[in-house]
């Protein structure tokens, strides 16, 4: 058990010296935590392969699925890939920083276990001040995953990484509540058209605004487990983003969705349940139940995204055993709000009928 160093920086105006001081973890093989705009990630020299053992070793990560690894400025993307093509330069130009990770393939620069024994790399520069000045003072590009335990909900604050990673890591940068709340888009460029494989910060409206041809992998929006041969992202294999408590998701019109939930939660309480509604602000009036929360208004999806993994962790305080989520529209930071709920849910999907 190592003593978890918390450190506390203006996210507008970060203090340089505390950072610096995270940086030197870094250098020195450490795992350090920090705030980006997306959650807060576990961070670790992408070049020290012992670094990486112990990043994997801290989150209880399988081996074979490789973090994303962030850089602070383009030059170090052409270290670590093989080709910078036409289509990369403008979607880098477009989003970086920003949620958006770009699949390429890799350089020899960069150490297997890194990238998981692939051939490929995940590379994102993050839209926060310091998550970048962190980066710069390190020197070396940072390999980050989410920084909760495997399978948990990712951490949108600095206590939601204490609670999953305090006494396994050396420090955490506390920015702050992060703003976009779930994570950055995962787009793979080594295939044509290029291919979403997780729906996140940038969402697919403004992909297709900059890309001719871009498609959804199945998997990223799927409504049942699929199971997949050589699933292109390793991470799409593995349990993900669950609370404790079992999920439920109820899809369909809202109207439909209410009617739904309500039958839902009456068989659970007859059968002695304690029970959660993951709701919105048009629908948490309508429950019974004994812990009702609100993402936010449906009309507002950002707000919506923010609130997501936040709420499903107030639910494990609460110990209910079981959550009846409402889904919300596929479009927007819908579809990655979507994805999350229905992977948390273990794909336990209910379809409303009008
Ligand atoms: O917003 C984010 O992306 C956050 C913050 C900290 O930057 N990071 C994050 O990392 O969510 P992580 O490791 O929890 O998720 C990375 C995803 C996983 O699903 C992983 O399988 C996929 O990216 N991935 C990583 N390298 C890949 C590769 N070479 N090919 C395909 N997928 C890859
Ligand atoms: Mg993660």
């Amino acid at each position: 058990m190592k003593k978890t160093l918390v450190l506390k920086v203006n996210p507008k105006k970060p203090d340089e010296k505390k950072i610096r001081k995270a940086a030197e973890i870094i250098v020195k093989g450490g795992l350090v935590a920090f705030p980006t705009e997306t959650v807060y990630g576990l961070g670790a020299d992408a070049l020290n392969p012992k670094a990486i053992l112990a990043l994997f070793k801290a989150k209880k990560r399988p081996l074979d699925n490789p973090p994303i690894i962030h850089v602070s400025n383009l030059k170090e993307v052409y270290r670590l890939v093989m080709e910078v093509s036409s289509k990369a330069k403008k979607l880098m130009e477009k989003f970086w920083p920003g949620p958006l990770t770009l699949i390429f393939n890799r350089s020899k620069v960069v150490p297997d276990v890194t990238v998981a024994g692939l051939e490929t790399i995940a590379i994102r520069m993050p839209k926060h001040n310091v998550a970048l000045t962190l980066i710069r003072e390190s020197g070396c590009p940072i390999a980050a995953p989410s920084a909760n335990t495997a399978g948990k909900p990712s951490p949108t604050t600095a206590q939601h990484v204490l609670e999953d990673l305090e006494g396994l890591i050396d420090v955490v940068l506390d920015a702050g509540p992060t703003r976009i709340g779930v994570e950055s888009t995962v787009l793979d460029l080594t295939v044509d058209p290029p291919l979403i494989l997780r729906p996140g910060g940038v969402v697919l409206e403004k992909l297709r605004e900059i890309l001719d041809d871009v498609e959804l992998h199945p998997v990223a929006i799927a409504e049942k487990e699929l199971w997949v041969k050589k699933a292109r992202s390793p991470g799409l294999r593995h349990k993900h983003y669950a609370p404790n408590a079992e999920v439920i998701v109820v899809e369909g019109d809202i109207s439909a969705i209410v009617r739904k939930v309500k039958v839902i939660l009456k068989d659970y309480r007859e059968k002695g349940s304690k029970v959660g509604v993951l709701a919105t602000d048009e629908t948490s009036d309508c429950y019974v139940a004994d812990v009702v929360k609100s993402l936010g208004s449906r009309k507002n999806l950002k707000v919506v995204a923010k609130n997501l993994f936040k709420l499903l962790r107030e639910f494990d305080k609460e110990d209910v055993d079981v959550i009846v989520a409402e889904g919300v529209p596929l479009r927007g930071l819908g579809l990655a709000v979507m994805n999350r709920l229905r992977k948390a849910s273990g794909y336990k999907i209910i379809k409303a009928e009008a």
